[in-house]
């Protein structure tokens, strides 16, 4: 008898033990959303101040389930919203099948109770699907301890992406996975981009959630009704990035901030902005930011401006949040600080 309790307490210490982890960080695009969806290039930096971190351990209540702030039960009943986080399940489960079944090891049947917590505001543009899925992929990728290449992890990710927003360029993706800024075209392999600006970035929380699908139909909806004027804005939206990938690379911050600007002009008039957006920014511009504008899906989600001191900065993020955004964070652009 004594020998079974052992037994038993054994085989529940290594349970216990047991744990899968997996986090990713938040991104921003800088000049460029929308457009990339068809293949112009946009540019894009990690942002490390909001992160997501999801946990795995074996279920205690004989279901496997998740708790998020979303949803909180058995994972077998997740509603259909999160139905990404069910794609990266199928997909990842699948693989990691394949490679334990070569090692005869059948763990992978054992039920889970999977924990995802995040800081990232959820839909404000700052990629916090695509972030939320490659924590959640690296932690059960972890927990069943097969190795998971980047390559596996964007495709897993980016066929739960597609789910999320519908047509996506693969970019928020690419930088929930990457620790570099990058330039980035969608028929193109991303390229790692030198960004060191004597500036500061002030991101800005509308407190609205944006919709990233939504917005990325109404741009191709408007893109059937007016080709000509949405091809065109289009096109200009991908000459304001290569001039910004320019004004980077001869520290030329003023010239940023008035692409910035242009840019969100044109992101306005394919409609993907909103009157408080518009507020936000405008509020920025007269706090003497060098541009501003929304950053990612839009119809709600982030400003972002641009500062050349910190003490303009902090003039800049006080406006904002007078004008409504509800939080605001700093991020340097100078690669040493
Ligand atoms: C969303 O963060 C960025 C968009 O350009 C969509 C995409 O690239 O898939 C709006």
């Amino acid at each position: 008898m004594q020998q079974v309790l052992n037994l038993a307490r054994h085989h529940h210490h290594e349970q216990v033990q047991r744990h899968g982890y997996g986090e990713a960080h938040s991104k921003i695009i800088l000049m460029g959303e929308h457009a990339v969806v068809y293949d112009e290039p946009a540019i894009a930096v990690p942002f490390k101040s909001v992160q997501v971190v999801s946990t795995i351990t074996p279920a205690i209540n004989g279901v496997s389930t998740l708790s998020c702030v979303y949803y909180s039960g058995d994972f077998d009943q997740v509603p259909e919203y999160l139905n990404n986080l069910k794609k990266c399940y199928a997909l990842s489960i699948h693989k990691i099948k394949l490679e334990l079944s070569k090692q005869a090891n059948d763990s992978v049947e054992q039920l889970i109770d999977i924990r995802i917590e995040s800081n990232i505001p959820q839909a404000r543009g700052m990629g916090s699907s695509a972030s939320v899925c490659v924590a959640f992929v690296k932690s059960l990728f972890d927990y069943y301890q097969v190795p998971l290449s980047n390559h596996l992890l964007r495709y897993i990710v980016n066929e739960a992406e597609v789910i999320a927003h519908g047509s996506t360029s693969g970019l928020d993706t690419l930088m929930t996975t990457s620790h570099q800024p990058v330039i980035y075209k969608k028929s193109q392999s991303p390229k790692a981009f030198d960004l060191n600006l004597d500036a500061i970035l002030i991101v800005a929380d509308s407190g609205l959630a944006g919709q990233t699908k939504m917005a990325v139909n109404s741009v191709a909806q408007l893109k059937n009704e007016r080709p000509e004027f949405v091809v065109e804005l289009i096109g200009q939206i991908g000459d304001f990035v290569k001039h910004a990938k320019h004004a980077i690379q001869t520290q030329d911050v003023k010239e940023l901030g008035r692409l910035m600007t242009y840019n969100h002009y044109y992101l306005n008039q394919l409609g993907v902005s909103t009157p408080f957006i518009d507020h936000i920014v405008s509020a920025a511009w007269k706090s003497g930011a060098l541009g501003a504008k929304l950053t990612g899906g839009g119809l709600g989600g982030c400003i972002i401006a641009l500062a050349e001191t910190k003490e303009s900065a902090e003039a800049i993020a006080e406006a904002m949040t007078l004008a409504g955004a509800v939080q605001t964070w700093q991020m340097s652009l100078c690669k040493t600080l």
